[in-house]
Protein backbone atom coordinates (compact mmCIF):
# COMPACT_ATOMS: atom_id res chain seq x y z
CA UNK A 1 0.00 0.00 0.00
CA UNK A 2 2.92 2.31 1.05
CA UNK A 3 4.81 1.71 -2.27
CA UNK A 4 1.57 2.25 -4.21
CA UNK A 5 1.33 5.46 -2.63
CA UNK A 6 4.57 6.61 -3.42
CA UNK A 7 4.18 5.35 -6.76
CA UNK A 8 1.04 7.59 -7.72
CA UNK A 9 2.50 10.12 -5.83
CA UNK A 10 5.27 10.35 -7.68
CA UNK A 11 3.15 9.92 -11.36
CA UNK A 12 1.08 12.79 -10.50
CA UNK A 13 3.83 15.28 -9.07
CA UNK A 14 5.40 14.16 -12.75
CA UNK A 15 1.90 15.35 -14.56
CA UNK A 16 2.28 19.32 -12.53
CA UNK A 17 3.63 21.62 -15.30
CA UNK A 18 6.44 23.56 -13.21
CA UNK A 19 5.70 26.68 -15.42
CA UNK A 20 2.64 26.79 -13.22
CA UNK A 21 2.88 25.92 -10.09
CA UNK A 22 1.31 28.32 -7.85
CA UNK A 23 3.40 30.19 -5.93
CA UNK A 24 1.80 30.18 -2.52
CA UNK A 25 -0.24 27.36 -1.13
CA UNK A 26 -2.44 27.27 2.17
CA UNK A 27 -3.79 24.54 3.80
CA UNK A 28 -6.53 24.37 6.34
CA UNK A 29 -5.58 21.15 8.30
CA UNK A 30 -8.87 20.21 9.15
CA UNK A 31 -10.48 16.62 10.58
CA UNK A 32 -7.98 15.27 13.36
CA UNK A 33 -10.53 14.86 15.85
CA UNK A 34 -13.01 12.93 13.76
CA UNK A 35 -10.02 10.52 12.38
CA UNK A 36 -9.36 9.84 15.97
CA UNK A 37 -13.15 9.46 17.05
CA UNK A 38 -13.49 6.63 14.15
CA UNK A 39 -10.63 4.69 15.43
CA UNK A 40 -11.95 4.52 18.64
CA UNK A 41 -9.07 6.75 20.18
CA UNK A 42 -9.89 10.43 21.78
CA UNK A 43 -9.06 13.60 19.67
CA UNK A 44 -6.17 14.50 21.23
CA UNK A 45 -4.24 11.22 19.19
CA UNK A 46 -6.11 12.92 16.16
CA UNK A 47 -3.17 15.94 16.55
CA UNK A 48 -0.49 13.33 17.44
CA UNK A 49 -1.10 11.73 13.95
CA UNK A 50 -1.55 15.21 12.11
CA UNK A 51 2.43 15.86 12.43
CA UNK A 52 3.44 13.30 9.49
CA UNK A 53 0.92 14.69 6.64
CA UNK A 54 2.39 18.23 7.54
CA UNK A 55 5.85 16.60 6.82
CA UNK A 56 4.49 15.26 4.04
CA UNK A 57 2.55 18.43 2.80
CA UNK A 58 5.73 20.30 2.89
CA UNK A 59 8.40 17.66 1.21
CA UNK A 60 5.92 17.82 -1.11
CA UNK A 61 5.17 21.42 -2.18
CA UNK A 62 9.10 22.03 -2.14
CA UNK A 63 9.56 19.06 -4.69
CA UNK A 64 6.78 20.96 -6.48
CA UNK A 65 8.19 24.00 -6.77
CA UNK A 66 5.58 26.23 -4.17
CA UNK A 67 7.65 28.70 -2.58
CA UNK A 68 5.12 29.54 -0.24
CA UNK A 69 3.15 26.88 2.07
CA UNK A 70 1.16 28.35 5.03
CA UNK A 71 -0.69 26.09 7.20
CA UNK A 72 -3.92 26.71 9.97
CA UNK A 73 -2.96 25.29 12.69
CA UNK A 74 -4.48 27.05 15.61
CA UNK A 75 -7.14 29.14 15.37
CA UNK A 76 -8.05 32.21 17.82
CA UNK A 77 -11.61 30.29 17.99
CA UNK A 78 -9.54 27.22 19.42
CA UNK A 79 -8.56 28.38 22.77
CA UNK A 80 -12.18 27.90 23.54
CA UNK A 81 -11.83 24.12 23.20
CA UNK A 82 -11.39 22.06 26.08
CA UNK A 83 -8.23 22.86 28.64
CA UNK A 84 -7.04 19.26 28.05
CA UNK A 85 -6.94 19.28 24.09
CA UNK A 86 -5.48 22.85 23.86
CA UNK A 87 -2.96 21.84 26.49
CA UNK A 88 -2.25 19.13 24.43
CA UNK A 89 -2.04 21.08 20.81
CA UNK A 90 0.34 23.56 22.74
CA UNK A 91 2.95 21.09 23.98
CA UNK A 92 2.87 19.39 20.58
CA UNK A 93 3.69 22.37 19.10
CA UNK A 94 6.82 23.01 21.44
CA UNK A 95 7.84 19.23 20.95
CA UNK A 96 7.00 19.32 17.30
CA UNK A 97 9.41 22.57 15.97
CA UNK A 98 12.03 21.51 18.57
CA UNK A 99 12.52 18.12 17.01
CA UNK A 100 12.35 19.10 13.34
CA UNK A 101 14.38 22.51 13.14
CA UNK A 102 17.61 20.62 11.99
CA UNK A 103 15.73 18.98 9.34
CA UNK A 104 13.57 22.22 8.50
CA UNK A 105 17.06 23.61 8.22
CA UNK A 106 18.54 21.29 6.34
CA UNK A 107 16.04 21.70 3.70
CA UNK A 108 16.24 25.32 3.22
CA UNK A 109 12.81 25.30 4.84
CA UNK A 110 12.74 28.98 6.37
CA UNK A 111 9.93 28.65 9.34
CA UNK A 112 7.44 31.60 10.13
CA UNK A 113 4.39 32.46 12.37
CA UNK A 114 1.84 34.65 12.10
CA UNK A 115 -1.07 35.27 14.54
CA UNK A 116 -1.08 36.54 18.23
CA UNK A 117 1.89 34.94 19.10
CA UNK A 118 2.31 36.63 22.11
CA UNK A 119 -0.92 34.75 23.63
CA UNK A 120 0.74 31.60 23.49
CA UNK A 121 2.38 29.77 26.21
CA UNK A 122 6.32 30.52 27.10
CA UNK A 123 7.71 27.76 25.98
CA UNK A 124 6.23 27.81 22.76
CA UNK A 125 7.03 31.43 22.04
CA UNK A 126 10.88 30.42 22.54
CA UNK A 127 10.98 27.63 20.66
CA UNK A 128 9.26 29.32 17.61
CA UNK A 129 11.67 32.15 18.08
CA UNK A 130 14.93 29.69 18.16
CA UNK A 131 13.39 27.79 15.35
CA UNK A 132 12.50 31.17 12.91
CA UNK A 133 15.61 33.14 13.46
CA UNK A 134 17.88 29.34 12.51
CA UNK A 135 16.02 29.26 9.84
CA UNK A 136 16.06 33.15 8.56
CA UNK A 137 18.39 32.82 5.67
CA UNK A 138 16.83 29.79 3.83
CA UNK A 139 15.35 30.29 0.76
CA UNK A 140 13.35 27.15 -0.89
CA UNK A 141 10.32 27.53 1.07
CA UNK A 142 8.84 29.75 3.20
CA UNK A 143 6.86 27.51 5.70
CA UNK A 144 4.06 29.32 7.73
CA UNK A 145 2.60 28.34 10.76
CA UNK A 146 -1.02 30.09 11.55
CA UNK A 147 -1.24 30.25 15.24
CA UNK A 148 -3.39 31.47 17.64
CA UNK A 149 -4.59 33.13 14.07
CA UNK A 150 -7.63 34.23 12.84
CA UNK A 151 -8.41 36.88 10.27
CA UNK A 152 -11.06 38.95 11.72
CA UNK A 153 -8.12 39.44 14.69
CA UNK A 154 -5.92 40.50 12.08
CA UNK A 155 -8.23 43.11 10.47
CA UNK A 156 -9.53 44.59 13.77
CA UNK A 157 -5.31 45.06 14.47
CA UNK A 158 -4.54 46.66 10.84
CA UNK A 159 -7.81 48.94 11.25
CA UNK A 160 -6.85 50.20 14.66
CA UNK A 161 -2.93 50.84 13.71
CA UNK A 162 -4.09 53.08 10.49
CA UNK A 163 -7.20 54.74 12.22
CA UNK A 164 -4.40 55.45 15.20
CA UNK A 165 -1.72 56.71 12.86
CA UNK A 166 -4.07 59.04 11.14
CA UNK A 167 -5.51 60.56 14.42
CA UNK A 168 -2.15 61.17 15.19
CA UNK A 169 -1.46 62.60 12.04
CA UNK A 170 1.08 59.88 10.96
CA UNK A 171 -0.59 59.00 7.97
CA UNK A 172 -2.83 60.49 5.39
CA UNK A 173 -6.06 59.15 4.78
CA UNK A 174 -5.76 59.28 1.05
CA UNK A 175 -2.26 57.24 1.50
CA UNK A 176 -4.62 54.40 2.54
CA UNK A 177 -5.05 51.68 0.05
CA UNK A 178 -5.07 47.94 -0.54
CA UNK A 179 -1.25 48.10 -0.79
CA UNK A 180 -0.77 49.56 2.79
CA UNK A 181 -3.84 47.43 4.18
CA UNK A 182 -1.74 44.04 2.52
CA UNK A 183 1.27 45.90 4.70
CA UNK A 184 -0.14 45.95 8.20
CA UNK A 185 -1.58 42.53 8.28
CA UNK A 186 0.38 39.38 9.75
CA UNK A 187 1.14 38.18 6.33
CA UNK A 188 2.97 41.21 4.86
CA UNK A 189 5.65 40.11 2.82
CA UNK A 190 3.73 37.03 1.66
CA UNK A 191 1.85 37.02 -1.71
CA UNK A 192 -1.99 36.36 -1.62
CA UNK A 193 -2.11 32.68 -1.73
CA UNK A 194 -2.95 30.97 -4.96
CA UNK A 195 -4.27 27.67 -3.93
CA UNK A 196 -6.41 27.11 -0.66
CA UNK A 197 -6.92 23.35 0.39
CA UNK A 198 -9.28 22.29 3.15
CA UNK A 199 -9.50 18.71 3.86
CA UNK A 200 -12.06 17.28 6.20
CA UNK A 201 -15.04 17.30 3.86
CA UNK A 202 -15.92 21.21 5.60
CA UNK A 203 -16.40 23.81 2.94
CA UNK A 204 -16.11 26.82 5.11
CA UNK A 205 -12.79 29.28 5.60
CA UNK A 206 -13.22 29.51 9.37
CA UNK A 207 -11.62 33.08 9.75
CA UNK A 208 -9.01 32.40 7.68
CA UNK A 209 -6.90 34.56 5.39
CA UNK A 210 -10.13 36.52 4.10
CA UNK A 211 -8.41 39.24 2.81
CA UNK A 212 -5.79 37.53 1.22
CA UNK A 213 -7.93 34.39 -0.32
CA UNK A 214 -9.84 37.03 -2.75
CA UNK A 215 -8.72 35.26 -6.12
CA UNK A 216 -7.02 32.22 -4.44
CA UNK A 217 -8.37 28.73 -5.98
CA UNK A 218 -10.29 26.93 -3.52
CA UNK A 219 -9.85 22.69 -3.10
CA UNK A 220 -11.90 20.49 -0.80
CA UNK A 221 -11.25 17.18 -0.41
CA UNK A 222 -13.08 14.54 1.99
CA UNK A 223 -9.81 13.42 3.15
CA UNK A 224 -9.18 13.70 6.90
CA UNK A 225 -5.98 15.60 7.69
CA UNK A 226 -3.77 12.60 9.56
CA UNK A 227 -4.92 10.46 6.26
CA UNK A 228 -3.21 13.90 4.13
CA UNK A 229 -0.24 12.48 1.76
CA UNK A 230 1.76 13.89 -0.83
CA UNK A 231 -0.08 12.70 -3.30
CA UNK A 232 -2.98 14.79 -1.83
CA UNK A 233 -0.99 17.66 -2.49
CA UNK A 234 -0.21 17.00 -6.43
CA UNK A 235 -4.17 16.32 -6.98
CA UNK A 236 -4.86 19.60 -5.38
CA UNK A 237 -1.81 21.40 -8.08
CA UNK A 238 -2.99 19.40 -10.87
CA UNK A 239 -6.65 20.53 -10.73
CA UNK A 240 -5.72 23.79 -9.89
CA UNK A 241 -3.72 24.18 -13.18
CA UNK A 242 -7.16 22.94 -14.86
CA UNK A 243 -9.10 26.01 -14.14
CA UNK A 244 -8.46 29.50 -15.50
CA UNK A 245 -8.01 32.36 -12.80
CA UNK A 246 -10.00 35.25 -14.51
CA UNK A 247 -9.75 37.79 -12.10
CA UNK A 248 -13.03 39.80 -13.41
CA UNK A 249 -12.04 39.51 -17.01
CA UNK A 250 -13.55 37.36 -19.77
CA UNK A 251 -11.84 34.13 -21.36
CA UNK A 252 -10.58 36.06 -24.46
CA UNK A 253 -9.15 39.15 -22.64
CA UNK A 254 -6.43 36.87 -21.01
CA UNK A 255 -3.08 35.99 -22.62
CA UNK A 256 -2.63 32.76 -24.34
CA UNK A 257 -0.96 30.66 -21.99
C1 LIG B 1 -7.90 20.29 13.03
O1 LIG B 1 -8.64 19.17 13.40
C2 LIG B 1 -6.87 20.68 14.06
C3 LIG B 1 -7.19 21.91 14.80
C4 LIG B 1 -8.22 22.67 14.59
C5 LIG B 1 -6.28 22.29 15.86
P1 LIG B 1 -9.88 19.26 14.37
O2 LIG B 1 -9.38 19.12 15.76
O3 LIG B 1 -10.68 20.47 14.10
O4 LIG B 1 -10.68 17.95 13.94
P2 LIG B 1 -12.25 17.81 13.76
O5 LIG B 1 -12.68 18.88 12.80
O6 LIG B 1 -12.87 17.99 15.10
O7 LIG B 1 -12.44 16.45 13.20
C1 LIG C 1 -10.12 25.53 11.49
O1 LIG C 1 -10.62 24.30 11.89
C2 LIG C 1 -8.92 25.87 12.29
C3 LIG C 1 -7.74 25.06 12.05
C4 LIG C 1 -7.62 24.11 11.14
C5 LIG C 1 -6.61 25.35 12.88
P1 LIG C 1 -11.81 24.22 12.96
O2 LIG C 1 -12.11 22.78 13.13
O3 LIG C 1 -11.47 24.98 14.18
O4 LIG C 1 -12.98 24.97 12.20
P2 LIG C 1 -14.56 24.83 12.31
O5 LIG C 1 -14.90 24.91 13.77
O6 LIG C 1 -14.91 23.48 11.75
O7 LIG C 1 -15.12 25.93 11.49
MG1 LIG D 1 -12.20 20.86 12.82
Amino acid sequence: MKNNDARSAQELRQQIDAARVPVHVAVIMDGNGRWAEQQGNDRISGHLHGVQPIREALTAATEAGVKYLTLYAFSTENWNRPKAEVDALMELLVRTIAGEVDELDRNGVRLHAIGDLDSLPQGCRTALKQAMDRTARNGRITLTLALSYSSRWDILRMVRGIATDIREHRLDLHAVNEQLIGQRLSTNGLPCPDLLIRTSGEQRISNFLLWEIAYAELWFTPVLWPDFRKQHLFQAILDYQRRERRYGLTSEQLPAS
